[in-house]
């Protein structure tokens, strides 16, 4: 029973590899600690987990087919939960092939990896990104998702294809997640969170876009992790004539305005934010509400956190690590 977590020195993946070992379940966590952003935080996280008896750390890069498949050779996963993946709306306007590599060839060969050495249940992350730029609201995975606005939801709108064939084809059980903002402590230095705590210490301007007409439904992390630990073990029930595949929302289910949002940080801080109105974002979405109804029945998901404990937790996170 050894479960696979990739991107396992990521934000997600950290958090979940870290809750199935203390669980008891053996974890094997694979990175290539690429530098998209600090790799010094990506090590700190590593280091949680090395010093935890029941995980082993294979350093890999999942493009890489023959060093994968010579994991899942070694190890006979029964699970894998894949995160690993180039991340980010915005840089996939700079670093398109990033994306091709990681995101689709990498998806790719887990794939193939879960197709000559069978697990039980493949997870894996998409993103609200696939919804790209549909108005209606809340999103639900019956809509269609045919307007991607950037490559990497591109990217996303493609693992969930390719997941379906290969469920079709050689019936390797496969659920998608489709995330929300996930958001809490040893999170992205990328995401608005903790680009805004930082400039708002420093007395910077905050960059606030389409002149803070936007809203997002936020996750807290452990919210994230516990449906992660329920799913594992709740793979699609096998339909006669339906390929065992399945998409989920995950988000809150309650969409937080922007300025709100900073209104929250300013409390949590005890700092003004200095605002820098700028335009929307090319690739990016006004608002994204997930319908969570779906996990809510598969899993009984109903996520706790609030966006105000959620950011306090964030922000008190942040200045411990940061020694503040
Ligand atoms: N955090 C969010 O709000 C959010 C929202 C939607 C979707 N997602 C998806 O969830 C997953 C996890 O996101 P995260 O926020 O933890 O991101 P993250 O960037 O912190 O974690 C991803 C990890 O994967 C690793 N990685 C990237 N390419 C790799 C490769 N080729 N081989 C091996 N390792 C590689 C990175 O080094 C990183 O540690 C990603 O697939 C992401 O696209 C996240």
């Amino acid at each position: 029973m050894t479960v696979l977590v990739t991107g396992a020195a990521g934000f997600i993946g950290f958090h979940v590899a870290q809750r199935l070992c203390h669980l008891g379940v053996p974890v094997v966590g694979v990175d290539n600690l690429n530098a998209y952003y600090s790799v010094k935080l990506k090590r700190a996280r590593l280091e949680k987990l090395e010093a935890l008896p029941r995980f082993a750390f294979a350093p890999l890069d999942i493009v890489d087919k023959a060093d994968l498949l010579a994991l899942f050779q070694e190890y006979a996963f029964t699970e894998v939960i894949h995160l690993a993946a180039q991340a980010g709306v915005r840089y996939s306007l700079e670093a398109p092939d990033t994306y091709a590599q990681a995101n689709l060839v990498g998806f790719l060969n887990v794939l193939e990896a879960c197709r000559q050495h069978p697990v039980r249940h493949l997870i894996y992350a998409s993103s609200s990104s696939v919804y790209g730029a549909n108005s209606k609201l809340p999103f639900s995975v019956q809509d269609p998702v045919e307007q991607p606005v950037s490559l990497y939801a591109a990217s996303k709108r493609a693992n969930e294809l390719m997941a379906h064939s290969y469920a079709h084809l050689f019936g390797v059980a496969a659920t998608g997640l489709r995330f929300f903002t996930v958001y809490g402590p040893w999170g992205r230095p990328d995401m608005a969170l903790y680009r805004f705590t930082r400039a708002m210490l420093a007395g910077e301007p905050i960059a606030v876009y389409n002149q803070g007409d936007m809203a997002r439904d936020f996750t807290y992390i452990d919210d994230i992790v516990e449906s992660l630990v329920r799913l594992r073990l709740r793979p699609p029930v096998p339909v006669p004539g339906c390929p065992p595949c399945q998409l989920f929302n995950i988000g809150r289910g309650a969409p937080v305005p922007l300025t709100a949002f900073i209104e929250c940080l300013e409390q949590a801080l005890g700092v003004k934010a200095v605002r820098n109105h700028l335009p929307m974002q090319p690739g990016d979405v006004p608002s994204t509400w997930a319908d969570i109804g779906a996990l809510a029945e598969w899993i009984g998901y109903s996520p706790k956190v609030t966006i105000e404990q959620g950011v306090a937790a964030f922000v008190a996170w942040y200045k411990e690590f940061h020694r503040l």
